[in-house]
């Protein structure tokens, strides 16, 4: 089928390579000038593992094309795919404007009994709105709006597309249903549920399955507040509770706070949309201000434990998970203007990152390894899941340091490693961890399991 996309973000590429892979002829558009001519040049925009290779794969077989202009590749597409962003405004709710720009764009160009298949992230209604917009322009009723949210994580965005736990499809019309449906013939024959519904239960699914996820890991931070104070280990009480089928493992693992460009932002907008409907989402609305919170409460934890006059803290890792060099509303962004705003000097390290965070953090020093930016450092702070960090060699580490605090905001490291290495270990939510000064390795029997020798020595 031919298919336009309009947006070469993280989802309109992903989308785009993906279905090009398919086997369909895909032609993407985006309205930044810059973004396409690196495209055309063979270079992708972001970082996304295994995109450039399988973006490689659908050029070379002609699948998909890079569009300078909506009128080239608009008018022969059987559907039309916007991927456009939808940032927040200030009241939280959604601003459609790129969206309605986008529909502005096309709606000349559309071929009679096209579908255009809103793939951005938008609150219930949007839709209809986007069909009147179209009609308006367009002077006529010939195409038909659907809805195709999209669930891709930043860092496994190609799995996550190619082999997802369903997809969505919404719309009004049975032949629009028809070519979504069609465009997922192949993944629906390796077993992929589909689920058609309705428009408007499409966008609800999409904000709610956000909301939902961005509870779950609130949920496990509050519980890893409580484990601090009560001697309980929140990774311990996570794999616990996660072994219940009906509570599940993932979107359970404590740290900073959820960042990204989606959950902090979808979870705003579904909270302004349950207020404008007249149902609050009071639990939504709770879980904002406290992973806002925390991001405070973690960095004054640090701040707190800095007695030199002039402090230095190495920050590993920017991007606001692993696997991605996307730093929007990443924690270690809000952390990082924490401790800069207290006087302190930030040299900080992350394996695809720096460029984007030295963007928006004035004065970090970028360093080339974990060690380096611990070099001179009070404390080191490991913000973001890069498995680097959870392999760092402590002893080196430490040597590096002026000071001897490792806050570990994702507890990737062993405790008693840190304690081995005379690292003053500070997890989330490990209550149960070896009191900070008074560790001696040597004396726990090697027998036990870290978690029990840990639980046991905190108690003596
Ligand atoms: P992005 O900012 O990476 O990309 C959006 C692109 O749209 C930009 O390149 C921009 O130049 C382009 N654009 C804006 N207006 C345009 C117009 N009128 N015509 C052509 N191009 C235009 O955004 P993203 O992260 O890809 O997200 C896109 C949407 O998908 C959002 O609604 C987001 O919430 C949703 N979403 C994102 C993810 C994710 O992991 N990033 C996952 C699922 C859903
Ligand atoms: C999230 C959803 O997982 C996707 O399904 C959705 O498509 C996407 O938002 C979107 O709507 O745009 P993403 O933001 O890329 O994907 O990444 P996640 O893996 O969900 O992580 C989001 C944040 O939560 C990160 O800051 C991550 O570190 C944090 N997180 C995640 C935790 O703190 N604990 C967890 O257990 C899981």
């Amino acid at each position: 089928m031919k298919i336009a996309i309009i947006g070469a973000g993280y989802v309109g590429l992903t989308t785009g390579v993906c279905l090009a892979n398919l086997g369909h002829q895909v032609t993407v558009h985006d309205a930044n000038r810059e973004r396409l001519d690196a495209l055309l040049a063979g270079h992708l925009p972001i970082y996304e593992p295994g995109l450039a290779e399988a973006f490689d794969q659908a050029r070379c077989n002609g699948s998909f094309r890079i569009s300078l202009s909506v009128d080239q590749c608009v008018p022969d597409a059987a559907a039309v795919f916007l991927a456009v962003g939808t940032p927040a405004r200030q009241d939280g709710s959604v601003d459609t404007r790129q969206l309605q720009a986008a529909a502005r764009q096309i709606a000349p160009h559309l071929k009679s009994g096209a579908v255009v298949v809103v793939k951005s992230t938008v609150s219930v209604g949007t839709g209809k709105v986007l069909r009147r917009h179209i009609a308006q322009q367009r002077g006529s009723m010939d195409f038909a709006i659907g809805s195709n949210p999209e669930f891709l994580r930043e860092g496994s965005a190609l799995n996550d597309f190619m082999c997802p736990d369903r997809i969505v499809v919404g719309a009004d019309d049975d032949e629009a249903l028809e070519v979504l449906t069609e465009i997922y013939q192949s993944l629906v024959a390796q077993g992929v549920p589909l689920l058609e519904t309705s428009i408007e239960n499409a966008e609800m699914i999409k904000h709610a399955a956000n909301a939902f996820l961005a509870l779950k890991i609130g949920f496990i931070n509050e519980v890893a507040d409580f484990c601090e104070l009560v001697g309980a280990d929140v990774t311990a009480i996570a794999r616990g509770i996660g072994l219940d089928g009906r509570i599940g493992s993932a979107f359970l693992t404590a740290g900073p706070g959820f960042g990204g460009s989606c959950f902090p932002k979808d979870t705003r907008a579904f909270a302004a949309a349950g207020r404008q409907a007249g149902a609050p989402q009071a639990l939504v609305e709770t879980l904002i201000q406290r992973n806002e919170r925390r991001q405070v409460d973690l960095a004054e934890r640090v701040c707190r434990e800095l007695k030199d006059r002039s402090p230095v803290v190495a920050m590993l890792g920017l991007s606001f998970k692993a696997q991605t060099d996307d730093i929007r509303e990443s924690p270690a962004i809000t952390i990082g203007r924490i401790l800069l705003d207290h006087g302190i000097r930030l040299r900080v390290h992350d394996p695809r990152a720096m460029a984007n965070a030295s963007l928006v953090l004035d004065e970090i020093e970028c360093c080339r390894t974990p060690y380096e930016a611990a070099r001179g450092a009070d404390a080191t702070v490991v913000i973001t899941e890069w498995p680097d960090y959870a392999a760092l060699d402590l002893t080196r580490l430490r040597r590096q340091m002026r000071g001897r605090h490792l806050f570990d905001f994702r507890n990737l490291i062993d405790p008693l490693a840190a304690a081995r290495s005379s690292l003053t270990y500070h997890g989330v939510g490990r209550g149960s961890m070896l009191p900070q000064t008074a560790i001696v390795p040597s004396t726990l029997p090697t027998r036990l399991s870290d978690e029990v020798a840990m639980a046991k020595a905190a108690r003596t």
